[in-house]
């Protein structure tokens, strides 16, 4: 079992403060965004990737209507009964199973009829970008669908997921990183299509991995940087709608060509921000393409494309991350690297050879300590499998 140290521990924890051991646990990993940034809510194409860290959840059913819900790590316990779940504005971590719990009895989680005991514990580095809140949603979705019986497929449990974003945590998240916990598999790459919400997967092969570099930048997706910048490609979406003679609901409709045809009736920054996810979606099915044929240093020069377009474009990078890509781009055993996610702070994603992670691992450091005077943190990520039962 991966991550086994960090269920004995919960499944000790839960036994203790509750008398007996749960009788559900479920697992669901982080995710790394590999490319297509700002794609999934333009209904648009991303790579990712479901990592060898996650979150169990550990459940089971209480005698009344009462709930319990312990968070593994610093033992705070938010205690409501199922007929007065609401998003919280204390000990906010809640909010992610209250609103999974919530919206998976469709907004009437007195339905349930009985409450639970739950309890959860990951080993996500929070803050790095690597979605350890829709891990949480996710294990908690298929752990609460278990106990009460209720069957919906996975794509319906990664929206409930995402509608807990929106309407309990505050954040208008497209539907990528609980799309990636679910369907993540070992060794393979997730390739969404978030316009059919399909979801495939590719085999990466041998002699090739990702290094996940968090710099210690600030990563708060709840304020308003990614809302306006989902805002914006809403409107760039509209504006597009009106000009071509073509239907237009989501930049995904949009081409580069015509982009560059008729930026002019935006504003200067409605049109930066709109060719980011254009070029992204591009970037990504070249990238399919490029995958095939096996050609990972190709690949790898779009992710560096990819990083310039956040930079100059979308406007989500930041001097921590902007120098971690810089650094990777002049060392030869990295085949390419962007910033992985929301943006604004979090992770980069670097495809590298993973015979010389090490070395890697020590030359970004080093310059990265002499601009900023603290160390990012460098770890190889192995694409793993998605949320399951345990
Ligand atoms: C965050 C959001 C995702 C996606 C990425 C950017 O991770 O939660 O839905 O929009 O940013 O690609």
């Amino acid at each position: 079992m991966q991550n086994k140290e960090v269920y004995d521990e919960l499944v000790a924890k839960f036994e203790k403060m509750y008398g007996a051991k749960p009788e559900i646990v479920a697992y669901a990993p982080g995710r790394i965004e590999v490319l297509g940034n700002h794609t999934d809510y333009n209904e648009g194409y991303v790579f990712s990737a479901a990592i060898d860290k996650g979150t169990f959840f550990a459940v089971s059913a209480s005698a009344d209507t009462s709930c319990e819900l312990t968070a593994g790590d610093f033992m705070e316990t938010a205690k409501f009964d199922i007929a007065s779940v609401a998003p919280a504005k204390e000990m906010t971590w809640q909010n992610y199973v209250t609103g999974t719990f919530n919206w998976l009895f469709d907004g009437e989680p007195a339905k349930a009829g009985k409450g639970w005991k739950g309890m959860f514990l990951g080993n996500i580095p929070l803050g790095a970008g690597l979605s350890s809140s829709a891990a949480l949603e996710m294990c908690t979705a298929l752990a609460l669908a278990k106990l009460y019986g209720i069957e919906k497929d996975r794509t319906t449990l990664a929206k409930i997921g995402q509608k807990a974003e929106h309407t309990f945590a505050g954040c208008p998240c497209g539907l990528l990183d609980q799309a990636s916990s679910m369907y993540g598999k070992a060794g393979a790459l997730v390739k969404s299509d978030f316009r059919s919400n399909t979801f495939e997967t590719v085999d990466m092969g041998p002699g090739v991995a990702f290094m996940m570099v968090k710099s210690n930048a600030k990563h708060a997706l709840v304020d308003g940087a990614y809302a306006s910048r989902r805002q914006a490609c809403e409107d760039a979406a509209r504006y597009f709608a009106g000009v071509l003679r073509k239907p237009v609901t989501h930049l995904r409709d949009v081409t580069m060509a015509e982009w560059v045809l008729y930026r002019g009736g935006l504003s200067e920054t409605t049109a930066k921000r709109a060719v980011h996810p254009i070029g992204e979606d591009e970037r990504v099915l070249q990238g399919a393409a490029l995958l095939e044929k096996g050609d990972l240093k190709a690949f790898g020069a779009l992710m560096y494309d990819s990083h310039e377009s956040s930079r100059n474009w979308f406007e989500n990078s930041c001097e921590e991350l902007d120098a971690i890509v810089d650094a990777a781009k002049a060392i030869p055993e990295v085949y390419g690297a962007r910033l992985s996610g929301g943006g604004f702070g979090g992770s980069c994603c670097l495809l590298v050879d993973p015979a010389a992670a090490e070395k890697i691992a020590a030359q970004i450091t080093k310059e990265y300590k002499a601009k900023f005077g603290d160390e990012p943190v460098c770890s190889v990520i192995s694409p793993s499998d998605g949320a399951h039962l345990v």
